[in-house]
């Protein structure tokens, strides 16, 4: 995924080198940390469990801050060291005290952002005050963020013959599970009821949250095994089950904020209906469209980023369900596109969407996806380049990360190297560095160079 961005060579070195010298300290002056810290939590587990304690508590390099791969380890053990040394979360309360940070807070009349609880709920550890065990720090989206609070756990989960089961029965969140692993990034990456970014923040400096559960997951980086090859396709299901939650959670949250004091609300509409430049009406692709499924042109109609590429994969597991979705979603679009809405009316559609989608999230955590199916959604999606680019720069965005995934899980299924189509990607990706200038005539030519490219490699 190429919008995302990785962390710098330096900050990397920086942090490698921070790593080192924690570490070495660790091992010199406190060789016993890691053990000492488990026996504590174990100790103290039956009166606090449920408690957070902060990273320090995983980071022992006989624990996850191994420098390298640890050989017959069932687990890679590198899993502190790549979090704070190349993934951003580990930075994620740093930059609430820059400069796009602090102008923010003046903005919005919040005062230090890196005290504000409006944007520590995302951007740390954000452990109740009575949850916060004894060296607890809140720095960063670290291991408890994702993983749960430990002190149930933490000692359990280092014995010998531990169980993930078990230390779930424990208070650990269950991570594996794909569809609650991507409730779990979406609660900061599309937000939930109690924390949110909305146009008012956006406005202010905060970027528009965009997600896809493969691609992100491969830019955090992933500090778990990949499948091996001979698996590729269940990355395909976790990237369907990534795509339909998403769909679900979306019609959840535009729900709650029709519901809400502020409608509309800018930030569930699309960016670029109106962040986007004037041309004379001859150059006009908008105008050249025209204004279908809109209440009224020039109405800034819903984001359906969240949708378009679903639906492909929704047909492609389920197709009953996506023919009924096809037949919700363009009155749920025109409905809430209207500047006086029709709460209840939208509301609804929006509900009955849901229920669809939640089916089609049961199909795909049943799926095995195949190379057949792969191909299948990939087909739907190229041939769909057109109408998923007229949806705005948004839904496009969303296409290129599917596209990319699963064109990945096609080489990798045949023992090739994903790399190899990089060029063509970055070409596609391209597309979306000046948002506002977007335009879906060259995003659908990058498209069939990809699609060129894909049917040459893998057949298709
Ligand atoms: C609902 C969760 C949520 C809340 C609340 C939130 N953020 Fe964020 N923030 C995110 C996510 C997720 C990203 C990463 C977005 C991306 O890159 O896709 C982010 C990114 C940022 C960035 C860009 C970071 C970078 O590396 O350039 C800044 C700056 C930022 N947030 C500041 C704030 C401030 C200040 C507040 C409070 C006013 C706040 N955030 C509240 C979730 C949140
Ligand atoms: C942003 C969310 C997130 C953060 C932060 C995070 N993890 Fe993970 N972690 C995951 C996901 C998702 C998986 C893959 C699913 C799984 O295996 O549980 C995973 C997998 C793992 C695994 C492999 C589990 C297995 O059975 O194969 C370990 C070990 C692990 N994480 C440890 C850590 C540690 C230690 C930290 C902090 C330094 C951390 N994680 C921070 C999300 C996160
Ligand atoms: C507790 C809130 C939280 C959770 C849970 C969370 N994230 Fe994040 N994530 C953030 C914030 C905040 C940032 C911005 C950090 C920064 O830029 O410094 C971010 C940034 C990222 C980035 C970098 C984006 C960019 O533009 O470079 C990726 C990739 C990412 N998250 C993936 C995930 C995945 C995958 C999951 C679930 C397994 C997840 N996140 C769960 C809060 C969260
Ligand atoms: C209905 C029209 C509309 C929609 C949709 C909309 N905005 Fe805005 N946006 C505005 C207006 C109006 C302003 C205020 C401009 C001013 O006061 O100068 C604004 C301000 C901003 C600003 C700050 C000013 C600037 O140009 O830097 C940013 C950034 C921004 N919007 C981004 C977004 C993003 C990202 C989205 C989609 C998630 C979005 N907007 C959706 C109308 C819209």
């Amino acid at each position: 995924m190429r919008r995302v961005r990785s962390v710098s060579p330096m900050a990397v070195a920086a942090a490698v080198f921070l790593l080192v010298l924690t570490i070495s300290f660790r091992a010199s002056a406190r060789s016993t940390s890691a053990s000492i810290d488990v026996r504590t939590a174990a100790q103290s587990s039956a009166a606090d469990a449920g408690n957070f304690t902060g990273p320090g508590s995983c980071s022992a390099v006989a624990c996850h801050g191994s420098i390298r791969p640890v050989a017959g380890s069932r687990i890679l053990q590198t899993e502190y060291s790549t979090w704070v040394s190349q993934d951003r979360h580990a930075r994620a309360t740093d930059v609430l005290s820059n400069a796009v940070s602090v102008r923010m807070g003046r903005i919005l009349g919040i005062g230090r952002p890196d005290q504000a609880q409006k944007c520590l709920a995302c951007h740390s550890l954000d452990a109740p005050e009575a949850q916060r065990a004894r060296n607890f720090t809140t720095e960063g989206v670290s291991c408890e963020a994702c993983h749960g609070p430990a002190t149930g756990w933490l000692g359990y989960h280092v014995t010998k013959d531990a169980k993930h089961d078990e230390s779930v029965r424990r208070g650990m969140y269950d991570t594996k599970d794909l569809v609650k692993r991507t409730d779990k990034c979406l609660t900061c990456h599309l937000g939930t009821s109690e924390k949110w970014v909305d146009h008012e923040m956006i406005a202010a400096g905060h970027p528009d949250l965009v997600f896809d559960l493969e691609a992100f997951s491969s830019a955090m980086p992933r500090h778990w095994r990949e499948s091996p090859d001979a698996d590729a396709f269940r990355l395909v299901r976790t990237f369907a089950v990534g795509q339909l939650v998403h769909l679900r959670s979306s019609l959840d949250r535009v729900a709650r904020r029709l519901k809400g004091p502020v409608w509309p609300e800018y930030a569930e509409l699309d960016c670029f209906a109106c962040h986007h430049s004037l041309t004379r009406a001859e150059d006009s692709w908008r105008q050249a469209e025209g204004y279908e499924q809109r209440p009224r042109p020039g109405n800034p109609p819903l984001n359906v980023s969240r949708w378009v590429t679903a639906r492909h994969v929704l047909e492609t597991l389920d197709p009953q369900a996506a023919t009924e979705l096809d037949a919700i979603m363009p009155k749920l679009v025109i409905e809430a596109s209207r500047l006086r809405t029709k709460e209840d009316d939208v509301v609804a559609f929006a509900n009955q969407a849901r229920a669809i989608v939640d089916r089609g999230v049961a199909r795909a955590v049943a799926s095995t996806p195949t190379a057949e199916a792969t191909s299948r959604m990939l087909r739907a999606i190229f041939a769909d380049a057109a109408g998923i680019a007229g949806r705005g720069e948004r839904a496009a965005e969303q296409a290129a990360m599917a596209v990319e995934t699963l064109s990945s899980a096609l080489a990798r299924a045949r023992g090739q190297d994903p790399a190899a189509m990089k060029t063509t990607f970055a070409e596609l990706f391209q597309q979306f560095e000046s948002p506002s200038a977007f335009d879906p005539r060259r995003f659908v030519a990058a498209m069939k160079k990809v699609e060129g490219a894909t049917r040459q490699a893998y057949g298709l």
